[in-house]
């Protein structure tokens, strides 16, 4: 109903509706327009509202609410009703959230996002911070016909979303991905995805896609241990704030698309997509796994996403996880 309400008042923006009228269209009661106006107004929403002349949409608030963030977007499967959406001002996770939701049967692709995380979770154990109306964190639930195996193809198919979201905003950033799913600017991280299953044996249940962009970040946002290792767009954008909901609504239209050709025609279109904004191929690499570390040249990307690193003597090693440190060649 909110919703709704507020795509009439959009629409006559910036003239005035009555509280008549809406009722009259919406076919519910003048009580229930003005309670939902209400529950607008405590969201941030700016309404103004006059006995004789009605309701005014005067301004929306700077935050990912569903209405702003999909306003603009024709999407198939992700946040493809504003239903899908589920909006948080402070949670621990996103994807704890969306978990949640998975487990009680939400619908392929429901997206949680949230405008702070106090238990944010990174790859490997890690945390992530990100403080509140800043960056965009935004978890995506999908539950493809795969088996377990084959899913990280996803996690690099959505690193190609964010990529291509970014660039439409700021399309000369130097902006490319190390694999498997960092992406950075200047060789900072900008943004990181975490992907998490439920699966079992060969049949997976569900996987959501964690993604965390540093969007409007001030140097003095990040933790000290992160000083010189993250970025944000805001230095890219000369200081200037670049809009979170287009920037989260872009992303969610480019991993629709993305996820709809991926399901149709197969991995082909995300390792070439991939391929293309990769910092990685061709690189001197540490590959660091909870089994050790591994030194070579990163030579190519197989077919189930797997990072082949050849070493100087020859030798070629698949890796489908860890964490990956870029260098230049040893002389
Ligand atoms: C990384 O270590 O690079 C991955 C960071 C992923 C952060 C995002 S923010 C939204 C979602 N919720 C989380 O707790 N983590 C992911």
């Amino acid at each position: 109903m909110r919703n709704k309400i507020l795509e009439l008042l959009r629409g006559k923006s910036p003239s005035c509706l009555s509280g008549e009228e809406m009722a009259r269209m919406l076919s519910v009661s003048r009580t229930t327009i003005w309670k939902n106006v209400q529950a607008l107004q405590a969201d941030g929403y700016i309404i103004e509202s006059s006995p004789r002349r009605g309701y005014r949409l005067v301004k929306a608030p700077n935050l990912l609410l569903p209405a702003e963030i999909a306003g603009e977007i024709n999407t198939k499967v992700i946040a493809s009703s504003l239903e899908k959406i589920y909006h948080y001002r402070q949670v621990d996770s996103t994807n704890n959230i969306l978990k949640n939701l998975a487990d009680k049967g939400a619908p392929e692709g429901t997206v949680a996002v949230a405008e702070e995380q106090t238990g944010g979770r990174g790859r490997l154990g890690r945390t992530w911070s990100s403080p509140f109306g800043k960056g965009i964190c935004l978890s995506i639930l999908l539950k493809p016909p795969l088996a377990p195996r084959d899913t990280p193809l996803l996690t690099l198919l959505a690193a190609v979303a964010v990529v291509k979201s970014i660039l439409q905003i700021l399309p000369d950033l130097p902006i490319g991905i190390k694999w498997p799913n960092d992406i950075l600017v200047n060789s900072r991280k900008v943004c990181g995805i975490l992907t998490e299953l439920k699966a079992e044996a060969d049949l997976l249940h569900y996987i959501i896609i964690g993604t965390g962009i540093n969007v409007n970040f001030r140097q003095e946002d990040f933790p000290p241990e992160l000083a010189g290792l993250a970025t944000s767009l805001l230095p890219a954008n000369r200081g200037r704030e670049i809009s979170r909901q287009k920037l989260a609504g872009s992303l969610l239209q480019e991993m629709d698309y993305g996820y709809l050709d991926f399901l149709s025609g197969g991995p082909e279109a995300v390792l070439s997509a991939w391929e293309k904004y990769n910092l990685t191929l061709g690189k001197h690499v540490t590959v660091n796994t909870v089994g050790g570390s591994f030194a070579g040249q990163a030579v190519a990307l197989a077919h189930d996403g797997a990072l082949i690193v050849e070493d100087k003597t020859g030798n070629q090693k698949n890796f489908h996880a860890g964490e990956v440190t870029l260098g230049k060649f040893p002389r």
